[in-house]
């Protein structure tokens, strides 16, 4: 492993001046924890979480696929969350730390007012819908989620968003005392994630408050999150405090790291390599040998057209 180990990480580094090596270094590690999440039989080095408290009156299947969701247990104990630490067992150990009431989600930027809304008023905005989706990760892991959420076009028609408006930005929480690793700038908190405002009010984008039919495990980003299922999972902010409409292109918490590595649009494009490995097969949570990735992550038919006329190895 070339991530180091939380341990070897001393809260006195934190102003380093070695914080963009550390940046590099931790970079050169992503991608690599996936040879060995890949034996098979692997135990478990976390616990699932408990089962979480069921929505009731889900809408169900709005969005299926005729494949199998990856289980519960996979979903919930490898992932990426590095608020909770680097590597891919951390967001389960550490994510209860969490806390995700009360919450609310502050609307700003190029809209009539800023407002802040709470979460469960939030909740109440549209019916909760089951969408059944693919989630391919920028590291060649995938996997098959039932998310439960609704289309982020329901924010946007309360957010009264102004004619300039061309992006959105979505910002994670960064709260140091919940989240350990905020305090180490390997990453430059807060995550803050964006979109072109048109993908974002895309009928496939959403914002999912849940998984499974239940509420969202902590370490997949409760207690709301956005997914983008044509894109690399990185888009997908996990814990959103705060959505902002913006006119120009902004950076983002990837673009800002490596930009030769992580494009703005990061649409899952087979034919594009990330710099450091292919991006033309994956491996889906729970098997064991690797399956072709899909244009647009199996979603060109749906999306495609936002792309007319872009040159995608250009903008990837
Ligand atoms: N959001 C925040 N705030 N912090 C993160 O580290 N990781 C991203 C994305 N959202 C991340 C995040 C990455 S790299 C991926 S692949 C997905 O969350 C993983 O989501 P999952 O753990 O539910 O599979």
């Amino acid at each position: 492993m070339i991530i180091r180990r939380p341990p070897d990480i001393a809260p006195s580094e934190i102003t380093d001046p070695g914080v963009y090596n550390r940046r590099r270094e931790f970079l050169a590690g992503l991608g690599l924890g996936l040879a060995a999440a890949a034996l098979p039989g692997r135990a478990l080095a976390v616990a699932a979480p408990a089962h979480g408290a069921r929505f009731e009156g889900v809408v169900p299947n709005v969005v299926t696929l005729d494949e199998k969701a990856t289980p519960f247990d996979s979903m919930t104990t490898y992932g990426n969350f590095y608020e909770f630490g680097p590597d891919k067992e951390s967001p389960a150990r550490n994510a209860h730390r969490l806390r995700t009431r009360p919450w609310t989600i502050t609307v700003d930027g190029a809209v009539k007012t800023p407002k802040t809304f709470a979460l469960d008023d939030i909740l109440k905005w549209a019916p909760l819908e089951e969408r059944t989706y693919r989630l391919r990760c920028v590291e060649g892991w995938s996997a098959v989620v039932p998310w439960v959420g609704f289309p982020f076009a329901e924010l946007a028609k309360r957010a009264e968003v102004t004619g300039n408006a061309k992006f959105v930005e979505f910002w994670s929480l960064a709260d140091a005392e919940q989240m350990p690793f905020v305090r180490i700038p390997f990453l430059d908190w807060p995550y803050v994630e964006a979109i072109r405002l048109d993908e974002a009010m895309h009928p496939l984008t959403i914002l999912a408050f849940g998984m499974y039919g239940e509420v969202m495990p902590k370490q997949n980003g409760a207690p709301v999150r956005l997914v983008v299922p044509w894109k690399y999972g990185f888009k997908g902010a996990k814990s959103i405090v705060r959505i902002r409409f913006v006119e120009k292109q902004p950076e983002t918490v990837w673009t800002k790291t490596a930009p030769d590595e992580y494009g703005f649009y990061s649409n899952v494009n087979p034919d594009v390599p990330h710099k450091r490995w292919s991006q033309a097969n994956e491996r889906r949570l729970g098997e064991f040998f690797r399956r072709r990735t899909l244009p647009f992550n199996g979603y060109a038919e749906q999306v495609g057209q936002l792309y007319t006329g872009m040159d995608l190895k250009r903008y990837f």
